[in-house]
C-alpha cells in the first residue's frame, strides 16, 4: 500500500532548507517545526523519550518514522542507534539528508518499508510508533509482528491519535489522511486489546491532549516558523490542519501515549 497524501511536495528537501535560508548549523530544534509531523510536536517526542526509560546501547526501531524529526530526537538526547522505517520514499531520502546535515547521520538511519511487513533479520531494544497507527488497519497483525521483531523486555512506545468518539463523523482531509478510505482510527481499548493479545505488558493509556494544546499555544506565541508542516504538506495543509482542531475540540481524536513492554 503507498499513501498518495503523503509525499505531496515533490523535493522536500529544497522546500525545507528554503525555507531556514541556510544548509549548514542545523539543529534538531531548528527543525523541529517541520520534522516532528504529530500534534505536541518536540515536546510531545521528549514525554515519550522520558518514559521509554532508553539507554545509550540501545538500539530502537521507529516505526513510520516520516522525515525523521523523532528519530533524531531520540538519536540526540539518549545517545543510542535509532533506524527508521517508512513507506513514503520522498520522506526517507528526506530523512537521511536532514540527519547528515544536523551531523547525526553515524546515529540514525532510515529505510523505505511497510510497518506491517518488518522485514529486518535483527531485533531492537526498543521502538516508538508516532502517529502512523491511524493509517494501519490490521492493529492485532501489526503489533504481532512488531514483538516479533523486539528482544524480550523490551518497550514499544506508542504515541497515535486515538479515537475517543465517533469516527464517522470525522471531517477530511485530516494531517494523516486524505479520506476516510486511508484512516483506521481505533480507540485506546482497542490498541490496548491489540497489545495484549500480541504478548505485551500495557500500561494504562495517557491522554495528552493537554501537553499537545500547550505546545501548539507555546509555537503560537512565538510567531510563524520560516518552516511549518505546511512546507512537507503544501497548502492543504491549512485545511487539515483545521479539521484536527475540530476534531480534538469535538471530542472525536485525542493524542494517546500508550507504554507496552514485550
Ligand atoms: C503523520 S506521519 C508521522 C511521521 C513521524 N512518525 C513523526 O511523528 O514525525 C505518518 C507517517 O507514517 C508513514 N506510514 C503510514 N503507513 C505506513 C506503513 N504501513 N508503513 C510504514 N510507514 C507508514 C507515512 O509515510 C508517514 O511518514
Amino acid at each position: 500500500m503507498r499513501f498518495e497524501h503523503y509525499g505531496r511536495v515533490e523535493d522536500p528537501i529544497t522546500a525545507i532548507l528554503t525555507g531556514i535560508g541556510r544548509s549548514h548549523d542545523l539543529t534538531i530544534d531548528d527543525l523541529a517545526p517541520v520534522d516532528e509531523f504529530h500534534l505536541g510536536g518536540a515536546a510531545a517526542t521528549a514525554a515519550l523519550v522520558a518514559d521509554l526509560d532508553l539507554r545509550p546501547e540501545d538500539r530502537v526501531l521507529d516505526i513510520g518514522s516520516g522525515i525523521g524529526g523523532p528519530a533524531r530526537r531520540i538519536a540526540s538526547v539518549v545517545g543510542c542507534e535509532v533506524v527508521g522505517v517508512d513507506l513514503t520514499p520522498s520522506f526517507v531520502e528526506t530523512a537521511t539528508a536532514l540527519s547528515e546535515l544536523t551531523g547525526l547521520a553515524d546515529r540514525t538511519s532510515f529505510v523505505v518499508g511497510d510497518a506491517t511487513r518488518l522485514e529486518f533479520s535483527s531485533r531492537f531494544d526498543a521502538a516508538t510508533l508516532v502517529h502512523v497507527g491511524m493509517n494501519i488497519p490490521d492493529k492485532p497483525a501489526f503489533f504481532a509482528a512488531v514483538a516479533d521483531r523486539l528482544e524480550p523486555g523490551a518497550r514499544l512506545g506508542i504515541y497515535d491519535l486515538m479515537a475517543t468518539g465517533d469516527p464517522d463523523r470525522l471531517s477530511y482531509p485530516l494531517p494523516f489522511a486524505s479520506d476516510a478510505s486511508e484512516a483506521w482510527v481505533a480507540s485506546p481499548d482497542a490498541y490496548v486489546a491489540a497489545l495484549v493479545a500480541a504478548g505485551f505488558d500495557v500500561a494504562e493509556p495517557i491522554d495528552r491532549t493537554q501537553l499537545a494544546l500547550d505546545a501548539t499555544a507555546a509555537a503560537s506565541a512565538a510567531g510563524p516558523p520560516p518552516v511549518s508542516l505546511a512546507t512537507l504538506m503544501g497548502p492543504d495543509f491549512d485545511a487539515m490542519f483545521t479539521n484536527i482542531g475540530a476534531a480534538l475540540r469535538g471530542g472525536l481524536l485525542a493524542p494517546v501515549q500508550i507504554i507496552a513492554t514485550r
